[in-house]
């Protein structure tokens, strides 16, 4: 070989746990995690809080501080918990990352001390960020507090926040210390949310596991309703299968272009910055399954009655398969949210790689998507599940166009 490579090869392992009360005095799940490698030391830990969870649980600050003296021997508070906020808005405006790295560097985390995130999704994606590049990488353990989070986001090795108007334009991957997902942080998520993260439940179940869709379908009622325990069983299947492919894919950094855990998404990105967030990610992602779904039958991958099932489950589970942003075009009459397709490209560099169902469990990459049929696919979904008023507005206002009237 004219220029031998040097191999330099590392190994990452982290543990996830599933637990209820981590906050608990007698609850030791996350001080063993924190002192999985060292048990004999104090570990100086900065606690950062999601203000949406801090809002829901207002005795949450005083829980941990309770809980950090039950667990002193292991951990010791570096300063008081910081709140930041939670939402997109944690990713897009670059003052909290900036008020979080000056809050690193005042309480002085070094490499050996801890970052514990409590948040959604978004607050986790922030405060991995900030942790994986300060000091070139802190330690950090995640408390992921939303179904989305706790299934998907929170638990694998990406993180990031969003820059000149693209989701995730900043970021590193940097597999956190642990992951602790208390399912108590769920009870007090409104509905909204409990939902949204079924959808990255259905997306993996789509193209990973056929036996976790038929469960998915016959609770799809319990799901819904109050009944934690299914959406605790559904909720850690999905982060089970999330990190079985992050840690068995060979890519976990994703070097290469394909991306199955990104079924959906190409849309569901475009989409959520055309909303400008007004969608949750998990609600932005169940459009992106069904246009793809609906893209695949078309292009003869996913048999239509196999199609029409997925869209139900989703439908079942309450999601809404359309958005009005759906209908917006560029100045030649093209659909805008297929600018989501080249975004997606170029995020993942190399050649567009996207995954579409073959069948329940199955899926294939393709390179390609033919731009008719994606519009083929919009107007089947407008058809179905455009909101009837939307639709009869649209009628007047294109009649009275017509005529020449004022809509
Ligand atoms: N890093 C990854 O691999 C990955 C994967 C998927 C999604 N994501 C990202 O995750 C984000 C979406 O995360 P999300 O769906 O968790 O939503 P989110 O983080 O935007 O949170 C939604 C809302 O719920 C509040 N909240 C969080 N936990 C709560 C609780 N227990 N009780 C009450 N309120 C609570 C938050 O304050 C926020 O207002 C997106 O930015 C998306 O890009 C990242
Ligand atoms: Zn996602």
């Amino acid at each position: 070989m004219r220029h031998p490579a040097q191999r330099i090869e590392v190994r990452f392992d982290f543990p996830l746990v599933f637990t209820r009360d981590a906050f608990a005095p007698q609850n030791a799940t996350l001080a063993e995690v924190i002192a999985r490698r060292e048990p004999d030391r104090r570990h100086r830990a900065l606690f950062i809080v999601d203000d949406g969870v801090a809002a829901a649980q207002p005795d949450l600050e005083a829980r941990i501080l309770g809980w950090s003296a039950a667990h002193a021997r292991h951990v010791e508070l570096a300063g008081a918990p910081l709140c930041i906020p939670g939402g997109e808005t944690a990713k897009n405006d670059p003052r909290h990352l900036q008020s979080l790295l000056q809050r690193l560097h005042d309480e002085h985390i070094d490499r050996h001390a801890f970052v514990v995130a409590i948040g959604g999704g978004a607050m986790l994606d922030l405060a991995g960020y900030a942790a994986g590049i300060v000091h070139r990488g802190v330690r950090i353990v995640r408390l992921p507090t939303t179904t989305l989070a706790q299934a998907d986001a929170g638990v694998g090795v990406k993180n990031g926040v969003n820059a000149f108007g693209k989701k995730n334009f900043l970021g590193t991957f940097s597999p956190p210390f642990g992951v602790v997902c208390d399912a108590a942080m769920l009870d007090a998520l409104p509905a909204r949310d409990r939902r949204a993260g079924l959808a990255e439940v259905v997306k993996v179940a789509v193209v990973r596991d056929a036996d976790l869709f038929e469960w998915l379908v016959t609770r799809e009622r319990a799901l819904t309703t109050e009944d934690s325990a299914q959406l605790e069983r559904a909720v850690r299947r999905g982060a089970e299968l999330h990190l079985a492919h992050i840690a068995s894919s060979g890519d976990p950094f994703e070097l290469g272009s394909a991306r199955p855990l990104d079924f959906g998404h190409w849309a569901a990105h475009k989409l959520e910055t055309m909303t400008e967030h007004r969608l949750r990610h998990g609600e932005a992602v169940a459009i992106g399954i069904a246009l793809d779904v609906r893209y695949a039958v078309a292009a003869s991958l996913l048999p239509r009655h196999v199609g029409d099932r997925v869209i139900g489950l989703l439908e079942g589970l309450g999601f809404t398969l359309w958005a009005p942003e759906l209908e917006e075009r560029d100045t030649h009459g093209r659909p805008r949210i297929l600018e989501g397709l080249e975004e997606f490209r170029e995020h993942l560099g190399g050649r567009l790689t996207v995954t579409l169902p073959t069948g329940l469990g199955r899926a294939v990459e393709v390179n390609a998507m033919d731009e008719g049929r994606i519009v083929a696919a919009l107007g089947e979904l407008e058809r179905d599940h455009r909101p009837r008023a939307a639709r009869a507005d649209a009628t007047r206002i294109a009649a009275a166009v017509a005529s020449g009237g004022p809509p």
